[in-house]
Formats: structure tokens, sequence, C-alpha cells
């Protein structure tokens, strides 16, 4: 029996029945008993360039004999920090952003969120508190991110939120949310959201969602959060979520994709507006409070610049575009089979979700089919107990994702056929 406490796992079961990842190469996966996997999510949607990258081993490993990190308290900092802020300035499509760095998508939300209230606070405006997210919005597992989280059990047996100053609306209601903004705007500091909802199921948005969202949030003058954490870095097929469906953010969170996961990293993109007063403007006491021990470490900085060299020189993101088809192609061969309701793709991701009333009857239904789908070589999971999730890392061949959609329908035929 394991002694390690698995995320988002019921431990009743997982602690005897655990997969013990041993290695991987480009997308396969293999566990301690030999056996492989297709690893059909890039694990939690981060291991874009693939595995086995020994570059950005190659990159940690200098730096960590150099100088494993350094605090970025006060006027420290170390070289891969600063190289790794001027270039994902020089990336961020928010002009003459500026970078604060974590250690995942958690911290950047958190970062995020008090750095908003924080800016109203020292433009003397400190009653615009509350931030608005989205049903099926998922923004990482710390206080604010649980207080944001638009996926109900998720926020649920902690005795009521944390952080009261939230409001939750319906994933594309610009309506109610523009009626929200009118009523209340002087409380409001910002709105946060997905360019494509991840983990609440990869919905991507209506055409107009984003553009309406954008104009809303300059109209009633509201900050703009949008969390790129998974969109960040070409999964869209665009570097970022925010230039495809055309949003105008003042504020984007990233983490994942910036090192493929090869380190922990994660961080926020600051815009000029909100970054004045701290930098620019003569605002006495306008200091930004906040940090974390592992900010701007530089093993993880030297990660992501040999990262980013990746996705550059192999032109990985075009290439997340150019296998867009090709993944939806294939995974519309699963809407027929027993079971499947509807099937969403976007980028080099999708969702396939089961049909809600076998779901009402059978809640255990996709799990049974992520471990079958195991049973045939495909490693999986389910998105907010309705769907399937697939986020291959960006390598992955077309003959790999027939493979891998393959592994799905033999997956589904078998829990079909053991119900029969
Ligand atoms: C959109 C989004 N924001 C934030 C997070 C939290 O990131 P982390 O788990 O690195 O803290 C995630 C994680 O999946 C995410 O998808």
């Amino acid at each position: 029996m394991s002694r390690f406490w698995h995320g988002f796992a019921d431990m009743h079961s997982v602690a005897t029945d655990e997969v013990v990842i041993r290695s991987a190469e480009g997308v396969w996966l293999e566990d301690v008993d030999g056996r492989r996997y297709l690893d059909s999510t890039a694990a939690l949607w981060y291991c874009n360039v693939g595995y086995g990258r020994q570059e950005i081993a190659d990159a940690v490993a200098a730096q960590l004999v150099r100088l494993p990190a350094y605090s970025s308290f006060g006027a420290y900092t170390s070289e891969p920090t600063v190289a790794l802020a001027e270039r994902l300035a020089d990336l961020s499509p928010i002009p003459n952003a500026v970078v604060f760095l974590g250690s995942g998508g958690s911290d950047a939300v958190d970062t995020a969120a008090k750095l908003v209230r924080r800016y109203w606070d020292v433009v003397g405006r400190p009653e615009k508190r509350v931030i608005v997210s989205r049903e099926f919005g998922y923004h990482g597992m710390h206080g604010w991110g649980t207080s944001l989280v638009g996926i109900g059990p998720m926020k649920t047996g902690y005795g009521g939120n944390f952080i009261d100053e939230v409001v939750n609306v319906g994933v594309m209601d610009v309506e109610t949310l523009g009626a929200l903004f009118a009523e209340r705007a002087g409380e409001i500091a910002a709105f946060i959201g997905e360019p494509v909802v991840g983990a609440g199921g990869v919905i991507p948005p209506e055409p107009h969602y984003w553009p309406e969202v954008t104009r809303l949030c300059r109209e009633h003058d509201i900050l703009l959060i949008a969390d790129e954490v998974i969109t960040g870095f070409g999964r869209t097929g665009w570097l970022w979520g925010s230039q495809r469906y055309g949003i105008e953010p003042d504020l984007i969170t990233f983490a994942k994709g910036v090192t493929s996961g090869y380190m922990p990293l994660g961080g926020v993109l600051v815009g000029e507006r909100v970054r004045a007063p701290f930098w620019d403007d003569d605002v006495p006491g306008a200091v930004f409070r906040h940090g974390y021990t592992y900010s701007g470490h530089a093993g993880a900085a030297a990660a992501a610049m040999a990262n980013l060299d990746i996705i550059e020189r192999e032109g990985l993101v075009a290439r997340v575009a150019s296998l867009e088809p090709a993944l939806d192609r294939a995974v519309r061969r699963l809407e027929g089979a027993t079971g499947v309701g509807e099937v969403r793709t976007v980028g080099l991701t999708a969702a396939v979700a089961f049909e809600p009333s076998l779901l009402a009857a059978d809640p255990g239904l996709p799990e049974r089919v992520v471990s079958a789908a195991l049973r045939h070589g495909v490693a999986s999971r389910v998105l907010r107990g309705h769907a399937l999730h697939i986020s291959p890392p960006f390598v992955i061949t077309e003959a790999e994702i027939d493979t891998m959609v393959d592994g799905f329908a033999a997956a589904l035929e078998d829990v079909a056929a053991a119900a029969r």
C-alpha cells in the first residue's frame, strides 16, 4: 500500500492501484512493469515538447551546478531569470509586459488576484475587490483558485468559501456579465477566464464571447485576466489563446507549457496599466508585498529557456495548427460509439463527453473507460466527471493520433460489452 497521497484521488482505491511511471520518450510512457502507454494528455496538459529532451535536462543541470537559485526578494535575482523575463515580455501579446514568477499555475492565479486588488488599492479605489469568474472555469487550487473555480465539487466541504468577494457567471453568458458589470462595476476588480475552458471540459469560446468580454471590461473599467495556464505556449495552434480569440488582457497567467513540466514554473505577464503605479508613477507606498521562495528560480528559468528554444526551432506552435484538423477528424470517429455524447476539439486538445442520461444513471462510467483505455495502451483521465481528456504532446504524429483514438474506441467497446 502506497504512502503517497495522490491529487484528486479516492485513496481508498488508488493506494492499492497506483500506476507508477518509470520513464518516457516522445509521447510514450513506460511503467515499472514495462508496460507502454501513449500519453494522451501530456501529463496534465504540460509536456508539450514531449519526453526525453536531453537538451532541457542539460541546461538545467548546468544551471544547478553554476547556481541552483537565489532569492528574488528585494534587489536580488539571477541571470537566467532576467533573461527569461525579457524573453517572455517579448513573446507576450500584452505590449511592454513585465513578469512576476512563481512555481505553477495556482501561484500565478493567486499572484494575479492579489495584484489586481492591490492595484485598485494603490490607485485609490480599494472598494474594487470582487473577481468574476466563469462556470466550469478552473484556476488552480490555492485559496483564490478554490474560491474562483466554476466546478461545484471542488469548492464544497470546506465550511464555506475561502474568499467571499467572487462571482461566478455562466460559461458563455455575456448578457449576465454585462448586467453584473453595469450594476456592480464599482466593486469589481477583475474578470478572469480561460481562453478555452480546460479542466472544466475543453469548451472553446463562441465567436462573439471574448471580443464582447474584452469590450465590457473596458467599458466598465474592470481589469481582464486571461488564464493561459493551459492555452499559453501553443496549445490552440497560436502562441497564446488571447491571440486566437481576440482577447486584450491586462494580465496573463501562465505555467505548464513554459517549461513543458521539466521544472515547475509559472507566472503572470503584467501590462503597463497595472505595472505603472508600482514601477513608473510616483505613488508613495506602492509596493506589491508578495513573492514566493522559488519566484524566479534559476534552474526553472533555464528549463524554460531550453524549452522555448525547442518550441521555436521545431516550429511546434505551427505544428499544433497543422495537426488540429487531424485530431478533430480522428476524435470524431468516437462520436458514434456507445455512450458517447458531445465531442469538442480545438487546437491539440479535445474532450469526449458521455451521454448525460447514461452518466446520470452510471457516474462511474468515464473512470471505467479510462481504466480500459489504459489496458489498451492509452493513458488518459476524466474531465469534470463527464468526459475523456485528450491533449497529447505537440510532437505526436498523425499515426500516433490514430493509435490513441483506436485505444479509446477499443476501451469504449470493452465497457459497452461488459454492460450488455
Ligand atoms: C487554467 C488553469 N489555471 C491554473 C491552473 C493551476 O495550475 P497548477 O496546477 O500548476 O497550480 C491550472 C491547472 O490545471 C489550469 O488549468
